[in-house]
C-alpha cells in the first residue's frame, strides 16, 4: 500500500511541510468551534516508548480519542522491542493489528528499522537525532504569533543552547520553509557539521540564511522568536558542571537578554524545561512567553499528522 512516514521533515518539500500545515490549523479550527472532525473513526495507533514523555504522549493520545480512535500506550519495558523479539517482527505484528504506530526511541536507529519492516505509517515520537511533530507544532505556533507586516519568510529564529535533537530538527524545518535561523551556543555545543550542511542545502533551495554564532547578543538583535531547550538530557548526568560552565550565564535565556531582542519577540521552550537553567521563570512566565499555547498545538499537530498520513488508507463503509 502506498502510504508515508513521519520520520524526519527533511523527507518533505516546502509544498507538502505547508499542506500539513493547513490541515492542521483547519483542524484546530474546527476544535476551537466544538466540532472535531470524527476521520479516524475505529483507528488504532500504537505508542512506543523508550523514554518518559508527557506532551507527546497526551497530545497523541488525546488526538485519536477525539478523531474517533484509539491509542495503545506501549510504556518503556513493556513489549518486546528487539529484546526477546527482533524490531522487525514487532512491527510485523503491530502493523497487522494497528493502523499507525508512533514512536519514541532512544536511538535514531530503532524507530528507521521499525519503519523499514512496518506495513503502516510510523511517526517519529523523538530519537536522540530529532523530533520533527515538535517542530511542526512550533512553526504553526510562530505563524499564530507572526509579527505585524511580515511573512513567514521574513522571521528570524535563534535557537540559544545546546544542539539538542530539537535544535537539529528546528534547524531543518526553517530552512526548508524560508525561515531565517540562528543558532548560538559555545564552539563545543554547536550543530555537527553534517546537520549544518543539510541545513545551507535547504537554505540554497528556499532562500533562508542561517547563522552559527557564539554570540548570544548578536543572535537575538533581530529575533522574531526565541527558543530554547535544555542543556542536559537523560544519560547526561556526568557532564552536568561542564554543560553548566559552559553556558552559564552567557547563553541563559533571561530578561537582560530578552531585552536586547525587538519588543515583539516571543520566547519558546519544547518543555519539559530546567527553570532556572537554560531560561529564568521571570521569561518563561512573562508576557513574551509562548510556551503553553506551543505545547496546546502539540495536540492540535499531533491530529493534522495522524489524519494526513493515516486517513487516506482507511476503508469506509462505501468502499
Ligand atoms: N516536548 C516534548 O516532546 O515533551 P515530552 O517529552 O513531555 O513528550
Amino acid at each position: 500500500m502506498n502510504y508515508r512516514n513521519f520520520i524526519d521533515t527533511q523527507d518533505f518539500s516546502k509544498e507538502e511541510l505547508l499542506e500539513l500545515i493547513e490541515l492542521t490549523r483547519m483542524i484546530k479550527a474546527a476544535d476551537k468551534q466544538g466540532c472535531t472532525p470524527k476521520l479516524l473513526q475505529d483507528a488504532t495507533l500504537a505508542m512506543i516508548f523508550e523514554e518518559p514523555s508527557t506532551r507527546t504522549r497526551v497530545s497523541f493520545e488525546t488526538a485519536m480519542t477525539e478523531l474517533g480512535g484509539h491509542a495503545l500506550y506501549l510504556k518503556p519495558g513493556e513489549i518486546h522491542l528487539g529484546v526477546r523479539e527482533s524490531l522487525g517482527d514487532t512491527a510485523k505484528v503491530l502493523s497487522r493489528m494497528c493502523d499507525v504506530i508512533m514512536a519514541r526511541t532512544l536511538k535514531h536507529e530503532t524507530i528507521t528499522g521499525l519503519a523499514a519492516q512496518a506495513t503502516v505509517p510510523v511517526i517519529n515520537g523523538l530519537t536522540d537525532y530529532n523530533h520533527p511533530t515538535q517542530v511542526v507544532c512550533d512553526v504553526i505556533t510562530m505563524l499564530e504569533h507572526m509579527p505585524a507586516g511580515k511573512k513567514m519568510e521574513d522571521l528570524n529564529v535563534t535557537f540559544i543552547g545546546d544542539a539538542t535533537n530539537v535544535l537539529s530538527s528546528l534547524m531543518l524545518i526553517c530552512t526548508r520553509l524560508g525561515i531565517n535561523f540562528t543558532h548560538a551556543a559555545p564552539k563545543k555545543y554547536q550543530a555537527p557539521a553534517e546537520w549544518v550542511s543539510w541545513a545551507e542545502a535547504n537554505c540554497k533551495v528556499s532562500g533562508a540564511k542561517l547563522t552559527i554564532t557564539e554570540d548570544p547578543v548578536a543572535a537575538v538583535r533581530n529575533a522574531d522568536f526565541i527558543y530554547t531547550d535544555l542543556w542536559w538530557w537523560v544519560g547526561q548526568e556526568d557532564q552536568i558542571p561542564e554543560r553548566r560552565a559552559a553556558f552559564m550565564p552567557t547563553y541563559q535565556v533571561r530578561m537582560e537578554l530578552l531585552k536586547k531582542a525587538p519588543a515583539h519577540c516571543k520566547v519558546m521552550h519544547c518543555l519539559p524545561a530546567s527553570r532556572g537553567v537554560e531560561a529564568t521563570d521571570e521569561v518563561l512566565d512573562s508576557a513574551q512567553s509562548i510556551i503553553f499555547d506551543q505545547a496546546e498545538n502539540r495536540l492540535h499537530t499531533e491530529k493534522g499528522i495522524l489524519v494526513w498520513l493515516v486517513y487516506p488508507l482507511l476503508k469506509r463503509p462505501s468502499e
